[in-house]
């Protein structure tokens, strides 16, 4: 038996004013998609993505979060309507919300992001608990550790309710390889360089990867891709922006060697 997942991230629709937008970061987010991102994401690379991964017919697709930039309603609108092919295609669907999903606590912006959410993930109610979910030999936790920050951080922050949840995933007797999905990468190589964009409180969950009792975490938010992976392909993948450098990543999973095959795939 093999398991196949596509894997996309951070597609970041572009900014849109949203009221009251002028009194929070969501201002700062505005001038970074319009004056710093825009000439360099490619939106239309969402929809020829969307064709791809349906022409491919994987098990799973996993979108690891940030679909919007300043989590405006009209954003979810865009994303949505590029998106929905794909989610009402049957393929089973795991999205997290990122950073820029949850950018504030502006009422409007939550219920666009759990509403988005909803249709995304197969009409799953959204809550911060973490969730496991059984696929063709393998068990994925899916976590959510994105959370309205300040100004100046783009960090995440994992709880020890979802730590404990990861241990006892990872100590449960399986002869399914434990991965973990969610926004932000979990290996952090320079915690002190990466203090205003990394996640914290996840060092168990690290070391869990390291020891290889989580095989595999599966993030975005670092829009450069990037695989710390051994040999038999445990470790971590970070995916890419699919918009920015048109990162596009899948993933085989072979239930008899117990092995990860990556394959990379770039979006013009
Ligand atoms: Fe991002
Ligand atoms: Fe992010």
């Amino acid at each position: 038996m093999s398991c196949r997942i596509v894997l996309f991230s951070d597609i970041h629709e572009e900014a849109v004013f949203s009221p009251g937008a002028w009194k929070d970061k969501r201002i700062l987010g505005w001038l970074n998609s319009h004056v710093m991102r825009r000439k360099r994401y490619d939106r239309s690379r969402t929809d020829r993505a969307v064709r791809r991964i349906l022409e491919e017919k994987p098990d799973l697709v996993i979108f690891p979060g940030d679909a919007v930039s300043t989590g405006a309603p009209a954003e979810f609108e865009t994303a949505w309507r590029r998106l929905r092919p794909l989610a009402e295609s049957g393929i089973p669907m795991i999205f997290t919300p990122g950073n820029h999903d949850v950018y504030t606590r502006d009422r409007a912006c939550r219920a666009a992001m759990e509403d988005f959410y909803r249709k995304m993930n197969g009409g799953r109610v959204y809550g911060p608990e973490p969730y496991l979910v059984e696929l063709k030999g393998l068990r994925i936790a899916v976590v959510h550790c994105a959370k309205p920050v300040s100004w100046v951080m783009s960090s995440g922050r994992m709880t020890p309710d979802t730590a404990a949840f990861l241990r006892r995933a990872a100590d449960a007797p399986s002869s399914s390889p434990l991965i973990c999905t969610g926004h932000f990468p979990i290996l952090i190589d320079h915690p002190l360089r990466e203090s205003r964009r990394r996640i914290f409180g996840a060092g168990e969950a690290a070391a869990m990867i390291r020891s290889g009792k989580i095989a595999l975490s599966l993030c975005g938010h670092m829009h450069e891709g990037y695989e710390k992976l051994d040999e038999r392909g445990y470790g971590e993948i970070c995916v890419g922006s699919l918009t920015r450098y048109g990162s596009l990543a899948f993933l085989t999973y072979r239930d008899e060697s117990k092995i990860f095959e990556l394959k990379r795939e770039t979006i013009d």
